[in-house]
């Protein structure tokens, strides 16, 4: 039960100066950050990470978009993590997300007009959307000497 999974702060994020609040909203449920760093990826990686979108008409947007700039990437630790950070980070498009997600509360494009001007949905953050996809995104990202085994106090309170 209990998970990884993997958070990565898009360049929206980093740019707008919102990623203190939104780690913030991940460590007060008690998740545990395993790994965290800043990174501004290449096209390659970008493709490997979207590698299952790559038919999709919007996959060179969503590569141009997340090698714009600079990074941040973190592997988070709790239980049932992957379906936990996705419920905290909300629907992909900002304008359907709920308010009191991240998404909901710090964005608001919607496909229509992102569509209409052909850029990328900016939506801040990408969370795994599986199991399996986290093992594999981890790995992509982090190799295993930048993950970290210790303990939090809520491990004493609430795990
Ligand atoms: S998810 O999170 O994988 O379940 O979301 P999904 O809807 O399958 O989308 C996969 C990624 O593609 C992005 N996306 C889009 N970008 C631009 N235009 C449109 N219409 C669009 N639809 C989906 C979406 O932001 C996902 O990337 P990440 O980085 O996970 O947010």
């Amino acid at each position: 039960m209990i998970e990884k999974t993997l958070i990565v702060l898009k360049p929206d994020a980093v740019e707008r100066q919102l990623c203190g609040e939104i780690i913030q909203r991940f460590e007060r449920v008690g998740l545990k950050i395993v790994g965290l760093k800043m990174m501004w990826i290449n096209k390659k990686h970008a493709e490997k990470h979207y590698a299952a979108h790559s038919s999709k008409s919007f996959f060179n947007g969503l590569v141009d978009f997340i090698t714009s700039g600079p990074v941040i990437a973190m592997v988070v630790e709790g239980i049932h993590a992957v379906s936990l950070v996705r419920k905290l980070v909300g629907d992909t498009e900002p304008f359907s997300s709920a308010p009191g997600t991240i998404r909901g509360d710090y964005s608001h494009h919607s496909y229509e007009y992102t569509d209409n001007k052909h850029i990328a949905i900016k939506n801040l953050i990408h969370a795994s959307g599986s199991k399996e996809e986290a093992e594999k995104e981890i790995s992509l990202w982090f190799s295993p000497d930048e993950l970290f085994e210790y303990s939090t106090v809520h491990e004493k309170h609430v795990f």
